[in-house]
């Protein structure tokens, strides 16, 4: 008798034991995106409201920002082209393009805010 007792007792303790583990395991998967920290830098070129409301809409501002330090007014004007032909951004137009490259070449390239070539491309596009 005794061991019928201890054995139910195993069995209980052993089901319990089940329930727990298996409840654990069902509980629901927590996923944390990261948090989108990185923004553009503010400017006062028209290129800088361009950029946030057309630069940010297929991916974040990380994938502007991690280009090589170096890059002229045309590399970066060149890069905006190619959201525009290459990746779907098909509805920036030329001057749009121009006045972003500017505006990016100034925050993240080698270009001045005072170039004269950052200047006639960003009375542009307004
Ligand atoms: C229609 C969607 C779309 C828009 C709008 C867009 N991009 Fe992109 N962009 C892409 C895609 C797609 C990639 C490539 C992603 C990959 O390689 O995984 C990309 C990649 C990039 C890269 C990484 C380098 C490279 O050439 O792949 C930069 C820099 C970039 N975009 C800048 C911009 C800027 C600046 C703008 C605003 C003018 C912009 N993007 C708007 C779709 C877009």
């Amino acid at each position: 008798m005794q061991k019928i007792k201890d054995f139910q007792i195993i069995m209980a303790a052993t089901l319990g034991i089940v329930l727990i583990s298996t409840a654990s395991h069902a509980a629901p998967k927590q996923i944390e995106l990261p948090v989108e920290m990185a923004k553009l830098p503010e400017s006062e070129l028209p290129g800088y409201r361009l950029a946030t409301q057309h630069c940010v809409i297929c991916h974040s501002v990380d994938y502007i920002r991690y280009q090589p330090p170096g890059m002229s007014q045309a590399q970066w004007t060149a890069e905006v082209a190619k959201m525009k032909h290459a990746y779907g951004a098909a509805w920036l137009g030329e001057a749009d393009i121009k006045s972003i490259g500017a505006y990016l070449a100034v925050v993240y390239g080698t270009a001045k805010a005072t170039d004269r070539d950052v200047l006639t491309v960003s009375g542009e596009g307004q």
